[in-house]
C-alpha cells in the first residue's frame, strides 16, 4: 500500500514535474489558493495587523498585499472571501503614504489603473489621518482609513511571478540547495532579533538553521564568509542566530523540539553559554561555535528547509485523487 502510494506519486512526478513546469500544477504553497477567475493564489490572514505590518507579512511570505486589479479580480476574491471568512473589511495593497492625495498601489501603479470604486464620499482623509485602504465585503467599495488600526488581510501571488525552486522543492529561489547534507539554506543579512528571525524564517517555509553535523557547521561557516567580509559592521554583533534556545523549562532546545545535546552538535564557543537569564536565544560565532545571545540582539540569520519531495508540490491536489 506505501510503496504504491509512493509509485503513484513518481508517476504523478514523471507526468506533470518533470514533464511540464510548476506554472502547469497550479502550485504556490500549501497555505494559498489558487483562483482560476484571476489566474493567482490567495491566502486570507485572518491575524489581524496594522497596514505596514500586512505589507510586510506578505512580502515575507514571498506575496504581495492583495489589491484588486480589476473588477473581475475584485469579483472573484470577494466572493472566495465571503465564502470562507465572516469579517467585513480588509486592507489592500493601496496607500497614499508616500504623497497624500495620490492612492498607488504597494508596486506603485496610480490607482486610477486598477479598481478604483470608491464608497460615496470616499476618500476623504478623516482628521487627516487616513492613509490606507480597506476594502468592505458587502458593497466591494474602498475607504480610506488609518495605517494603525487592525484589519484582515489577503496576500496574492500572481501564477506568471511563481519561480520554482526544483532541487529545494519550494517557491523561493533564494534557497542554496547542499548536496552533502540534502538540505537547503538561507542566510539572511538584513539584521533581525532572534523572535523575528524565527518568524521570517517560519513565514518563508523554513525554520532557523539547527547543526545536526560537523559538515553541517562547516558548511554554515562558510555560507557566511563572503558576506562577512564584505559588511563588517558592528550590528552583526559577531554572530548568526541559529534555531535554539532556552526559553522554556527544559533546558537548551532546537526550534525542531528536541534537545540541544540531542542534536549532534554540541559545540560551544569559549565559556559559552555565560549569558545566563540575559541570554536565552542561540547563534554562533563565525567560526562555527554555538552561543547564547540576548533574544533582542539584532543578527544576520540562516534559515534551513527540509527537501520534501512527497509534499509541498503534490499532495494535496494528486494525492486524493491517486491513491486508492
Ligand atoms: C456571501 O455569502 C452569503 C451566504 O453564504 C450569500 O448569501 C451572499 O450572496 C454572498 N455574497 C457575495 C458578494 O458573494
Ligand atoms: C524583536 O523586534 C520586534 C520589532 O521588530 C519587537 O516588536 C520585539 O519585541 C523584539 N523582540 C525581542 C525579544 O526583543
Amino acid at each position: 500500500m506505501y510503496s504504491k502510494t509512493i509509485l503513484s506519486f513518481l508517476i504523478v512526478c514523471f507526468l506533470s514535474d518533470c514533464t511540464y513546469g510548476q506554472r502547469d500544477k497550479k502550485f504556490f504553497r500549501k497555505d494559498y489558493t489558487y483562483l482560476e477567475g484571476s489566474e493567482s493564489f490567495y491566502k486570507v490572514h485572518t491575524l489581524h495587523k496594522t497596514w505596514t505590518e500586512a505589507k510586510k507579512t506578505c512580502k515575507m511570505e514571498g506575496a504581495t498585499l492583495y489589491y484588486p486589479e480589476n473588477e473581475l479580480e475584485a469579483n472573484t476574491v470577494l466572493s472566495f472571501w465571503n465564502s470562507t471568512q465572516p469579517f467585513l473589511y480588509i486592507y489592500i495593497g493601496i496607500s497614499d503614504l508616500v504623497a497624500k492625495g495620490v492612492f498607488e498601489t504597494v508596486d506603485g501603479l496610480p490607482i486610477s489603473d486598477v479598481y478604483n470604486k470608491w464608497g460615496p464620499g470616499e476618500p476623504n482623509d478623516a482628521g487627516g489621518t487616513e492613509d490606507c485602504v480597506v476594502l468592505t465585503k458587502d458593497s466591494g467599495h474602498l475607504n480610506d482609513d488609518s495605517c494603525y488600526k487592525k484589519f484582515p488581510f489577503i496576500c496574492k501571488k500572481t501564477l506568471v511571478s511563481l519561480e520554482w525552486n526544483e532541487q529545494c522543492n519550494m517557491p523561493n529561489k533564494n534557497y542554496i540547495f547542499n548536496q552533502q547534507l540534502g538540505r537547503c539554506y538561507q542566510l539572511h543579512t538584513k539584521p533581525l532579533n532572534w523572535t523575528d528571525a524565527h518568524a521570517a524564517c517560519h513565514a518563508e517555509q523554513g525554520y532557523l538553521a539547527v547543526i545536526n553535523s560537523q559538515e553541517e557547521a562547516d558548511y554554515l561557516v562558510q555560507l557566511t564568509q563572503t558576506p562577512v567580509k564584505k559588511v563588517s559592521g558592528n550590528f552583526m554583533r559577531g554572530a548568526v542566530h541559529l534555531g535554539f534556545h532556552n526559553r522554556g523549562d527544559d533546558g537548551w532546545q532546537t526550534v525542531r523540539g528536541s534537545a540541544l545535546e540531542d542534536s549532534g552538535y554540541t559545540f560551544w564557543g569559549n565559556n559559552q553559554p555565560d549569558g545566563d537569564d540575559k541570554e536565552k536565544c542561540g547563534s554562533m560565532f563565525y567560526n562555527g561555535h554555538l552561543n547564547d545571545i540576548s533574544c533582542s540582539t539584532r543578527c544576520f540569520y540562516i534559515c534551513e528547509h527540509e527537501v520534501d519531495t512527497l509534499s509541498n508540490s503534490f499532495d494535496d491536489r494528486f494525492g486524493s485523487l491517486i491513491v486508492h
